[in-house]
């Protein structure tokens, strides 16, 4: 049958390693998904950087938004980034030409994920976003599909590969944290702004999106109280450490109450987990989540967080799904059924 052709906005560290994911495993990924994927057009902001990959095979498009109405393409991947702006302009133009759109951006799905799903929906376009939450794991896929039969109250986990690898670092080397970014940035797990890492907008970017997944609740980004890492002392560390802890920067997203009356509880902060629980094991760039479902039990996702080729495994299994034309809705409902749940007061906890 005819391949699924697909276009790359942004060619960063997960873009290119989407090139170099499909052409690598292109075979298999053929067998998979009952067709061949194929890289039809690629754009980015500067053509003339070189990535390390080769780019002549693939059609150069300068204006952005070509990718959303050319003819060639069944599939936009957006990977420019960004909750606004050319991302969100793109991603509006894809869905509402009934195109699929496949995406790595937490905030923007954390921001505007609900007016995308609806759009996605109306146009019966698929839209995923398996890279946006914990890089490599499937925990996206894990939650909607896998666990699709629970009743979940409770999801937590480290969320941020920066703030992990830097609090992992910091302990092994007994250095305080501003010696250690630099070093996060260096391989590419960082964002842009690595503020967004480091004061834990990141992981609630993330924690956002899969609380809305666990509890099939609308997105409430702006009720994500987040605190980062950047106050913590490697003295902090080493004395947790002592007592039989380790910092690790935790988002955790609960439901309180039964229903009818039930709450959200949406926070993102350092927190003291004891050395015999599983995350606090888990160490470098790794993320990890736990979603506690009531037929289910217990379970753990746990995996690269960040960098090219876990991120870009993500995307290339979006767009698998989508050659399979498995796609059900963007989150683990309809998003006209996702309910609306009111903020629980932290005060009290
Ligand atoms: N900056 C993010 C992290 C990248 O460090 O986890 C993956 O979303």
């Amino acid at each position: 049958s005819s391949p699924l052709r697909i276009a790359l906005a942004g060619l960063g560290t997960v873009g290119t390693g989407v090139i170099q994911l499909i052409e690598e495993n292109s075979a298999l990924i053929a067998r998979r998904s009952g067709r061949a994927i194929e890289i039809v057009a690629v754009t980015a902001r500067d053509r003339s950087k070189n990535r390390g990959v080769d780019l002549s095979p693939y059609r150069w498009v300068d204006d952005m938004g070509e990718l959303a109405t050319a003819s060639d393409i069944d599939v936009v991947v957006e990977l420019v980034g960004g909750s606004d702006g050319p991302a969100l302009t793109l991603a509006r133009e894809t869905l509402s030409n009934g195109r699929a759109l496949v995406t790595a951006n937490k905030a923007m799905i954390a921001h505007h994920g609900a007016e995308l799903a609806a759009l996605a929906e109306s146009k019966s376009a698929a839209l995923k976003f398996e890279a946006a939450v914990a890089g490599g794991i499937p925990v996206i896929q894990g939650l909607r599909d896998g666990a699709a039969a629970n009743r979940i109250d409770r999801v937590y986990g480290i969320l941020n590969g920066t703030c992990n690898f830097i609090l992992s670092t910091m302990e092994k080397e007994g250095l305080d944290f501003t010696d250690v970014l630099s070093d996060a940035q260096a391989k590419g797990f960082a964002e842009a702004d690595p503020g967004f890492d480091i004061d834990g907008i990141d992981a609630a970017h993330k924690l956002s999106i899969l609380a809305s997944l666990s509890f099939g609740s609308q997105i409430d980004f702006g009720g994500v109280e987040a605190r980062g890492i950047r106050k913590i002392l490697a003295a902090d560390i080493a004395q947790a450490k002592a007592l039989g802890y380790r910092i690790r920067l935790i988002g955790l997203a609960e439901i309180d109450g039964e229903n009818g009356s039930a709450e959200i509880f949406q926070r993102v902060q350092p927190c003291l987990v004891p050395l015999t629980h599983p995350l606090a094991h888990v160490i470098g760039a790794t993320n990890a989540v736990v979603a506690e479902g009531n037929f289910s039990g217990r379970l753990l996702f746990q995996g690269a967080g960040a960098g090219d080729r876990p991120t870009a495994s993500a995307v290339v299994a979006d767009l698998v799904d989508i050659a399979r034309k498995e796609t059900g809705p963007a989150f683990s409902m309809p998003s006209s059924k996702l309910e609306k749940l009111p903020r629980a007061a932290s005060a009290h906890r």
